[in-house]
């Protein structure tokens, strides 16, 4: 993505500007390059993969059904896994999803959802000092829809299995009945890891990130 370096750097002075003065400074000066030429070397495909690959879990946004709020983004937490059976990352994001929840009438009703992975889930923010909406706490927005994997795919249950390896309680769900395991079919990925706005990841780049 090509940035504008005026907007760029306002973008930066709305974070990181201590102070009103706007006085120059040619050590800030420096800061700020190097930290652009840092962000420039980011591969965000891969801070997406790791991203996804560290949370246990994804905050999920739908448009509601329900009818107290329908029409409403809704929003909510899933479990997830993008494990194979040796724990490696696949990127192929599994949950389990139930028609009780709110996500789960809702996909069907309107086939369009967005997972958020935060590098906060795993305090990384926290401890490095950095608050959560920081655009250097990096996090990444998937949107996609979500695609059922049929119980009869030769892929369905290795999925499976490494879903309940992450997620014990799973097993229990999955007895009830009443769960069903998905994937994301991806459509879009945003990544926010430095100043200057979202970057865009196709999900063929995705998932050619080797794990
Ligand atoms: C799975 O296979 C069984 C037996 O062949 C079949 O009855 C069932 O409809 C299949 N399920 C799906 C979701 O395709």
């Amino acid at each position: 993505m090509v940035h504008c370096s005026f907007l760029l750097l306002a973008w930066i002075l709305a974070f990181v500007a201590p102070l009103p003065s706007f006085g120059y400074s040619p050590r800030e000066d420096e800061r700020l390059i190097r930290e652009y030429k840092q962000q420039l070397e980011l591969n965000h495909a891969k801070i997406a993969r790791d991203l996804v690959h560290r949370a246990n879990w994804a905050a999920v946004g739908s448009i509601s059904t329900n009818k107290i709020v329908e029409g409403y983004p809704m929003v909510n937490i899933i479990s997830t896994d993008d494990s194979d059976s040796d724990g490696k990352s696949t990127g192929r994001i599994r949950f389990l999803l139930t028609d009780l929840d709110f996500t789960g009438p809702d996909w069907e009703h309107n086939n369009k959802v967005t997972l958020m992975f935060s590098d906060d889930q795993t305090l990384n923010c926290q401890k490095a000092g950095k608050d959560p909406m920081e655009p250097t706490c990096a996090r990444t927005m998937l949107s996609g829809q979500v695609k059922k994997i049929n119980p009869n795919d030769s892929s369905y249950q290795p999925a499976l299995d490494a879903f309940e390896k992450r997620h014990p309680a799973a097993n229990n769900w999955i007895k009830a009945h009443n769960f069903y395991l998905c994937e994301l079919e991806i459509r879009n990925i945003f990544v926010l890891d430095f100043y200057g706005g979202p970057h865009q990841v196709s999900a063929s780049d995705y998932y050619a990130i080797k794990a």
